[in-house]
């Protein structure tokens, strides 16, 4: 059975944009569709009409889904993140533009000139599969507490062909990791669970999971005091790291305490601090 799209469109477009906040419906569409022409035996695409028509099943579930702010990667299945598609779930972050930069960043300083790569904190893999993708290191490691994240991320580096480049490792922060590196990057939990919390969209926080985005308040110093210290015992080269703007200039201090050197915050695209970057030499 035919139904339209637009009708359901033009009926909850307000909601949709408050949920989505700016989505473009089209371009969302249009993937949607892409998606559910290869998902969806139900699915037929009407060209001549420009309807798309699914089965009332399906539409009743994908419907519900958006009245619910399901974030639309989830909804899809995929993500875009700097060339390449990425397979996403509710298991982990879906990947932002600010992440993108900073690996935009690291490619135009490091592309054919490092060898090792670990990625902390890896989620769905993009910023390790981003750089390996782009010439930026010839081998890298990716960790994450998440065995859910990590199979993600697994899946993203079959579909990528970089697996043989590429390990995946269950980790708390660098407890498991082996070695030196010569690029160390991370995109860890950096909102305070308190005191940020209500710097998060409600739909940020209803359906990302909790563990890729939060830390306690009051274990919060302690945690990156302890990152980077494990960072500083593996890295042999840069760290850059994203974080939240109010933290990272007293992570700067931290890092100078710490030894490391040529410290630097700086912000993203929107002008807002989001990465602190230094570097440090085994001796
Ligand atoms: C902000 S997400 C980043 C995901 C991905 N790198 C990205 O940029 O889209 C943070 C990730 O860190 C992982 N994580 C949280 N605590 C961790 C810990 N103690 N050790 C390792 N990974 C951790 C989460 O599971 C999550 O996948």
């Amino acid at each position: 059975m035919r139904s339209s799209w637009s009708a359901f469109y033009q009926d909850q477009e307000a909601l949709l944009q408050e949920l989505y906040a700016g989505i473009n419906l089209d371009i969302f569409l249009r993937d949607l569709i892409d998606i559910l022409k290869v998902r969806s035996s139900n699915f037929i695409l009407d060209l001549e009409h420009s309807e798309y028509s699914v089965s009332d099943f399906e539409r009743q579930k994908l419907e519900e889904q958006f009245l619910k702010g399901t974030p639309l990667s989830t909804l899809l299945g995929f993500a875009e993140f700097y060339h390449n598609s990425y397979y996403v779930d509710q298991h982990v972050l879906i990947p932002r533009p600010e992440t993108e930069y900073m690996v935009d960043l690291l490619v135009q300083e490091f592309k054919g000139k490092i060898q090792r790569v670990l990625d902390v904190g890896t989620g769905s893999g993009v910023i390790l599969l981003s750089l390996l993708n782009s010439g930026v290191g010839k081998s890298g490691v990716g960790v994450d507490i998440s065995p859910e994240a990590l199979r993600v991320a697994g899946i993203n580096a079959q579909r990528l062909r970089l697996k043989h480049r590429a390990s995946m490792i269950k980790s708390d922060r660098l407890t498991k990791v082996e070695g030196i590196f010569d690029l160390i990057v991370s995109n860890p939990p950096y909102i305070k669970a308190s005191s940020h919390k209500n710097l998060v969209h409600v739909s940020v926080d209803k359906h990302e999971p909790h563990q890729a985005l939060y830390l306690p308040d009051d274990y919060y110093v302690l945690w990156f005091e302890d990152f980077f210290q494990e960072v500083r015992a593996h890295l042999n080269g840069t760290f850059m790291m994203e974080g939240h703007e109010l933290e990272l200039d007293d992570q700067a201090l931290m890092l100078g305490r710490l030894g490391f050197k040529d410290i630097k915050v700086s912000p993203d695209l929107t002008g807002v601090k989001r990465y602190v970057k230094a570097r440090f030499t085994q001796s």
